[in-house]
């Protein structure tokens, strides 16, 4: 099959439309059967949940072409599993887990030439969401609603790809206690907008958030879990019932005991730690691994020792452990790795 013809390892993390999107409705209280459709755009009424109360929610998943020229994606199951879980804060109907993963297979088939050669550094980025569609103007779940699934080609998340990034730590807090930190809903990266644009503007990559009870907590990004390495080697990563459980970091935690024979710490982590540990990174599905070289907590730098030119080495042995298994040039865990 003829691939597209795009500057593949130029590709910035942004949208273009593919060929093909999946698309099934929820009406009376059942999902149809689902389909391949052609048009990117989607007419709706003026007053739609999703308008009006935000009530959606979504994944993010890649696509990847192995050394041997297949294309699989990674573990989709915990992605299925998550947009249920995600759903159901909102009272949003799930989508069945199985179908998920068929239609998950069925888009990315039909978009094969949109996925990036192995090797050119770009992915298909994946992106299911479900919407309220029907008009709701009191304050109440919609009864109409769409499951959909966009991919488009992607490269790195943050510009300069593995270059250690600068983070600062925010002043926002990104979740509440017993609020919806947890789940992948569209309302938790919009009250994130602010946040991150000051951050650029004050020349900052991203946001650390602490926990919204005490602040002296370090939770996540506005778009990754973080990963700490402590200075006698140990790997840690903060545990908090308001962070998103990024697939990616329960994945590292595998990579990093049982390939890399690290002990792994899954613990609250306090912000007077961070001037201790030796690395750091950011981790999830667009992020990969993105390295931290220096968190600034208001006008206070931390500078890991691993510097600002390149990843820290045992970030650096995670990275390629996990892009190996993806990529299909290390033998994957049981089930992790499924071929489209
Ligand atoms: N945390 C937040 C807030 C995210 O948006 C994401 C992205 O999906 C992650 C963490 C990483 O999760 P995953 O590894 O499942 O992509
Ligand atoms: C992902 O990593 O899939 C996300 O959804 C994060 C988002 C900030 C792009």
């Amino acid at each position: 099959m003829e691939k597209k013809d795009l500057d593949w390892s130029n590709l910035g993390f942004g949208y273009m439309p593919v060929d093909y999107r999946y698309v099934s409705y929820y009406k009376d209280g059942k999902w149809d059967d689902g389909a391949l459709i052609t048009d990117p755009n989607i007419t709706l009424n003026e007053c739609a949940g999703v308008f009006q109360y935000a009530q959606t929610v979504f994944e993010g998943l890649k696509a990847y072409t192995t050394e041997d020229g297949h294309i699989v994606c990674f573990r989709p199951d915990l992605n299925a599993e998550r947009l249920c879980q995600s759903a159901e804060r909102l009272e949003i109907p799930p989508f069945p887990e199985d179908r998920f993963i068929k239609a998950v297979e069925e888009v990315v088939k039909a978009n094969a030439a949109w996925v990036p050669p192995y090797g050119s550094g770009a992915t298909l980025y994946i992106r299911p969401y479900i919407m309220g569609t029907n008009s709701v103007i009191g304050v109440k779940p919609a009864q109409e609603y769409q499951f959909r699934i966009l991919c488009t080609p992607v490269g790195p998340y943050f510009k300069g790809g593995a270059k250690p990034i600068t983070i600062r730590v925010s002043d926002f807090d990104r979740a509440a206690p017993h609020g919806t930190g947890h789940i992948k809903a569209g309302l938790n990266y919009a009250m994130s907008l602010h946040a991150i644009v000051d951050a650029h503007a004050q020349g900052f990559d991203e946001n650390l958030y602490l926990d919204p009870a005490t602040r002296s907590k370090v939770e996540e990004t506005g778009g990754a879990n973080f990963i700490f390495i402590t200075k006698d080697g140990k790997f840690v990563t903060p545990k908090s019932d308001s962070i998103l459980p990024s697939i990616t970091r329960r994945s590292l935690m595998v990579v990093a005991e049982k390939y890399l024979g690290l002990t792994v710490e899954h613990r609250e982590v306090y912000l007077d730690e961070l001037k201790d540990f030796a690395e750091c990174g950011l981790c999830g599905t667009a992020a990969v691994i993105s390295p931290v070289g220096k968190i600034v907590n208001h006008g206070e730098e931390i500078c890991f020792p691993s510097g600002m030119e390149e990843m820290g080495p045992i970030t650096k042995k995670l990275y390629e452990t996990l892009t190996g298994i993806q990529m299909g040039r290390i033998e994957a865990p049981e089930g992790w790795v499924k071929v489209i």
